[in-house]
Parts: C-alpha cells; structure tokens; sequence
C-alpha cells in the first residue's frame, strides 16, 4: 500500500510526454513536491513537445529522448518507478485524420507498451493514464457524466477511448493500479500556442499575444469546459495519491462552460488581437462536438478537488508567462 501521507516527497515519478503542455507543468509541480522526476519524451514534431518547456529544471530531471513506442526503453525506466503519469501522445485531433496510423500507433500500441512494461517489470507502479473530454463525441445528454456513452468523432479521441479501456482492462485482469483522468480543453503556460493543430483555445492565445485575428469558425456558440493547466496538474497529483481512485475514470473539468466566441472575446480583451468569425473548413466541421458540457461531481467527491483558476486568472497568468518569451513557441 502507498504511504500517502509522504505525498509526492522522495517519490520516483515516471512523466511520458513530459516535454509537452501537461507533462512539462506536472514535472514542475512534482520536482516543488520533492519528487525524483524521469521524463520520457521523444519530442514527436507532430505534437506539442518544447524543449523550452523545462529550460528551468533541466539539471533537476533525467530526460531519457525515447519513443513509448519502444518498448525496451519503456521498460529500463519504468522498472524502479513509483508513480508513472502517461502524458504522451500524438496530440493534434486534425492530424490525426491525415496520418492515423501513426496516431494509432502512439495511442494504441504505445499505452500497450506501457502497460504491459508495468504488469511485467514493475505492476505496483500507481498508473495515472490522462483521456480526455472528447471521447465522448457529441453529447447525448448535459451535462455529460462518466456513464455517458463515447461516440468519438475523430480518430485521435477514438484512439484515447480504446487505450483508455486498454488502461481499465489490465486494472481488473492484472490487477494494475490504474486511474483515468479525462481533461477537457486545458490551457495555460508551456501549450503549443503557434498552430491550429493543438487545442483551439491555446491557438487563440498564441494569434491573440502577437495582436493578429483571433479566428472564429461559424459562430462559436458551441460550449467549451476550459481547464487551467495548475488545476489539471493537481488533479492528476491529487488523483495518484488516493488509493481510492484505482479502476476509476474520472472527468476533471472545470466548473464553468464558455461558448468558443466568448474564450476568442476574453483571450482577445486580456491578451490583444481581435476576435474574427469565419467559415467553417469542411474538414474541421466533420469532427466538431457541438457543446461540450460536462460534469465534474464524480471526481470532486472523490479527491476533494477543486477547480482554483479562473478562466480571466488563467489567461493574465498565461499571458505574463509568454510574454518575454514568445519566440521560444513559434
Ligand atoms: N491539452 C489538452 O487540452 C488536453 C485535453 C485532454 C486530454 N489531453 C491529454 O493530455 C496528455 C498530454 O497532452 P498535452 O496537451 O500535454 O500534449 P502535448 O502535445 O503538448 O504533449 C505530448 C507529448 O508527448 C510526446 N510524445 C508524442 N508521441 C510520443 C512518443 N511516441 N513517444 C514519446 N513521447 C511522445 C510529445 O513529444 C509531447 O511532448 C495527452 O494524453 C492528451 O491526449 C490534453
């Protein structure tokens, strides 16, 4: 059993993907915690990955530039671990629809690897897997809970929804102590803010930091759960300190729901750029959601979490992060 009143202190943690958005700020949070922090990370140009992202702890982290898809190396790293956070993925929803087989093989076969590197090396490793909100394509009920039906509408949330039961799976066949914690759309320092590929909505704050037009498809009344990325970390921190979650898929979201207009109007007024609405391109409208509104009372209950950051906090806290530092992200 995992002594959890030691918290994250002394702890050997193993982030995949910790080059990237998430993983870089949960390494971050971890070396604060006292963690003994091992980045996997293959910095795949297809994702969001930035070296710049642990400019700062660099000497604090091993880094180990590997492929999960390389199950060998998978397999050095996570034998001595005491938590792995899997944060690695090929993450971009549109490219997905161009290359999915290279998204099926990180997706699929690369949480696979991992897996099974856990359940034959080392199976009392806490598992953290990350999903996400979009799994469950477009809503058949509101606010949408962890019971609701998955009916993704791209190949990269198809891909999150079957790893994720690959997650489940070895939970209750080998015993593994997994979590899945689905995200919604997280933003905040150290995104990929320089293409439409990523996350809209850190797209927007890269258009909206170099004043140009923050681009709006249709009307951008669709609703969005925008999540800052400090509250996504503890929910995953807090997540892997409870026993209590194991075997469990949980949605941790934030509380309030924005349309996609008024996330463009609010990065626009607290950031610069103006909001510009658009045409649809036909290959973004075949994969939209429509509104994504979502529940978070089942993980609350079970981590005493809370969402803290606002969405107008988490954007000046966003800009005063990139502001002297823009280059690094484009
Ligand atoms: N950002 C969001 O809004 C969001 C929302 C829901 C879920 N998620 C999930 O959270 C996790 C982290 O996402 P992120 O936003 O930090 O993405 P990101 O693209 O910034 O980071 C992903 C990292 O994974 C690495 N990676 C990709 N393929 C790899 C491979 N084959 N081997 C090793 N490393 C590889 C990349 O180099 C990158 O550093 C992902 O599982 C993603 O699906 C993110």
């Amino acid at each position: 059993m995992r002594d959890k009143k030691m918290g994250l202190k002394g702890k050997k943690i193993l982030i995949t993907g910790g080059l990237g958005f998430i993983g870089s700020n949960l390494a971050h949070r971890c070396l604060k915690l006292g963690a003994k922090v091992t980045i996997y990370d293959n910095l795949d140009p297809n994702s969001g990955g930035n070296l710049y992202n642990i400019i700062d702890v660099k000497n604090d982290v091993e880094i180990r530039y590997h492929d999960i898809l390389n199950f060998d190396r998978l397999t050095e790293c996570i034998i001595d671990k005491d938590i792995v956070f899997n944060c690695a993925a090929s993450t971009s929803h549109p490219y997905s629809m161009k290359e999915p087989w290279l998204n099926l093989d990180v997706n699929g076969r690369g949480v696979i690897n991992l897996l099974e590197a856990s359940r034959r090396f080392n199976p009392d490793a806490r598992f953290v897997h990350i999903g996400t909100t979009t799994q469950i394509g477009k809503l058949h009920y509101q606010p949408a809970d962890e019971n609701h039906p998955e009916y993704p509408s791209d190949i990269y949330s198809a891909n999150k929804s079957s790893s994720e039961k690959y997650a489940l799976i070895y939970g209750v066949a080998h015993k593994l102590p997994v979590t899945v914690v689905r995200l919604p759309n997280v933003f905040g320092p150290r995104a990929a803010i320089h293409s439409s590929e990523f996350t809209f909505n850190n797209y927007f704050v890269g258009l909206a930091l170099q004043g140009r037009d923050i681009t709006i498809y249709g009307t951008g009344e669709q609703k969005r759960n925008v999540l800052y990325v400090d509250d996504a970390v503890e929910a995953l921190i807090k997540t892997s300190l409870n026993d209590s979650t194991i075997g469990e898929t949980y949605f941790a979201v934030a509380d309030n729901h924005y349309s996609v207009a008024d996330i463009a109007k609010l990065t626009a007024e607290h950031m610069g750029g103006k909001a510009k609405f658009i045409e649809w391109p036909s290959e973004r409208k075949a994969i939209d959601i429509g509104d994504a509104i979502i529940s978070n009372a089942k993980f609350k209950k079970a981590v005493s979490w809370e969402p803290k950051i606002t969405l107008i906090e988490g954007l000046k806290l966003t800009k005063k992060y990139y502001e002297k530092i823009l280059d690094k992200y484009f």
